[in-house]
């Protein structure tokens, strides 16, 4: 069983998704008590995907995060660089084009999309920087990016609860559904680690991405990053 580390070495990372492949799905709604698919449609929300427009969803994994965008009539690419992940969302989801592809060395043309979106992904890339970048070249111009992550409570004493007690909470109840428990503690390590809002809004800015903002959802638990490519 792989449990990746916080430098976050993309061999661990895609193998850990693949061990964890399997039961990803319910583990989540189990986890979030159902709240991911809340937060599932404020991301489509977001992203306003319309018929016939070409949205790339990044790290998406068994696709589940793909599907409020196929149903819009959008052409949605799900791109993934963990076959085990890739291999599960083939067999529910036959219908969309899984792409093999790592972030930061993206598969795709210069201004091919018209939305890049990524749920729950850019905290397990090790390049982060790299992979706003690589986001930034495959949008045509005038289009835009949401970028769906967990990330820090905006309220101080809900944030000490959040982090003190709920995070440690969560190795225990993974263990009882999930095929992989350790992949949880890393889940927990990796989101105390990461940028708060406006240290995530900096990066799409050096990124080149513009009109940059972001939106709290349960508190900031998630947050909805937003930004556009200059036409
Ligand atoms: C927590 S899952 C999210 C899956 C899906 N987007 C969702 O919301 O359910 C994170 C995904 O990021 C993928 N990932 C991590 N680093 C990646 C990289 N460098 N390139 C492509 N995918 C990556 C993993 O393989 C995994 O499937």
């Amino acid at each position: 069983m792989t449990r990746a580390s916080l430098d976050k070495q993309p061999h661990e990372v895609a193998s850990m998704f693949d061990d964890v492949a399997e039961k990803y799905d319910l583990t989540n709604d189990v986890l979030s008590l159902g709240q991911d698919r809340v937060w599932r449609k404020a991301v489509a929300q977001a992203v306003d995907a319309r018929p016939a427009q070409k949205v790339l969803d990044l790290a998406a994994g068994t696709a589940t995060s793909s599907l409020p965008f196929a149903q819009t009539g959008a052409y949605v690419v799900p791109c993934d660089f963990s076959l085990g992940m890739l291999r599960v969302g083939k067999r529910k989801h036959p219908h969309l084009p899984f792409t093999a592809g790592d972030a930061t060395k993206l598969p795709f043309k210069d201004d091919t999309f018209d939305a890049v979106t990524i749920s729950f992904g850019l905290r397990n890339v090790q390049e982060t920087d790299r992979a706003l970048r690589e986001l930034y070249r495959v949008t045509k111009p005038g289009g835009r990016v949401v970028i769906c992550e967990f990330s820090h409570p905006t309220w101080a004493p809900f944030r000490t609860v959040y982090t003190e007690y709920l995070m440690r909470a969560l190795p225990p109840v993974a263990r009882a559904v999930s095929s992989n428990p350790d992949a949880y503690v890393y889940l927990a390590e990796s989101i105390r680690d990461w940028p708060n809002q406006p240290a995530l809004a900096a990066k799409l800015q050096d990124a080149g991405w513009s009109k940059v903002a972001w939106r709290n959802l349960s508190g900031g638990i998630v947050a909805l990053h937003r930004g556009f490519k200059t036409v």
